[in-house]
């Protein structure tokens, strides 16, 4: 048997911590699991009345043929950055509940609190779409810090080395909820 994990990072900027991340967890995947990351730069926002866009069809796919998500949350302002937020509308507009019960697990880089607060409010919204959130691995990571290389990555730093194994920790998790 082999899984899709499908990653979803709300940053979009071309160094991201947060996508660093999820490259991260995809190496450090179990065997037999696969991460997918989603490409939403090309997302516009959402509205009722607008046609969905290619960037939004594609995404759909992605999330029908998932059997879990992987959230990298960058926090904005003390709260979800709404590239990551405006993917999760699209979808949740979409017939079919398609995120409701399957497993999801949060990560995130930022500053002084590691997207602590931005997590929680993404938790929030991963209420109502149903989807099964883990509580445990948290990973809080320090943006700032050598747990970074310069192009987003997770470094080789005792820091970034620190980190992956909390990663690891995570996928793992996930991957064992999925079943
Ligand atoms: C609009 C904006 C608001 C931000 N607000 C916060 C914040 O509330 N808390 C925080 O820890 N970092 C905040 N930051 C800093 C981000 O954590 C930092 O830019 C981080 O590197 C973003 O993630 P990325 O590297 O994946 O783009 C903010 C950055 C931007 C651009």
């Amino acid at each position: 048997m082999s899984f899709t994990i499908l990653g979803i990072c709300g940053s979009l900027r071309k160094a991201s911590r947060n996508m660093g991340l999820l490259r991260c967890a995809r190496e450090e995947m179990p065997a037999g699991y696969t991460l997918v990351i989603a490409d939403i730069s090309e997302l516009p926002l959402f509205a009722e009345d607008r046609a969905k866009p290619q960037a939004a069809i594609t995404l759909i796919e992605q999330v029908k043929s998932a059997d879990a998500f992987l959230l990298a949350c960058p926090e904005y302002n003390y709260s979800v950055a709404p590239a990551l937020k405006n993917a999760l509308d699209w979808v949740s507009r979409e017939a079919g509940a398609l995120f409701a019960g399957k497993p999801a697990a949060i990560l995130g880089a930022g500053g002084g609190m590691g997207t602590a607060r931005a997590q929680y409010h993404l938790r929030q919204t991963c209420v109502y779409l149903d989807l099964r959130v883990l509580n445990k691995p948290e990973v809080f990571a320090q943006a700032f810090s050598p747990a970074f290389a310069e192009n987003g990555d997770v470094s080789a730093a005792p820091e970034g080395q620190v980190l992956r194994g909390r990663i690891r920790e995570l996928a793992e998790t996930l991957c064992r909820a999925i079943g």
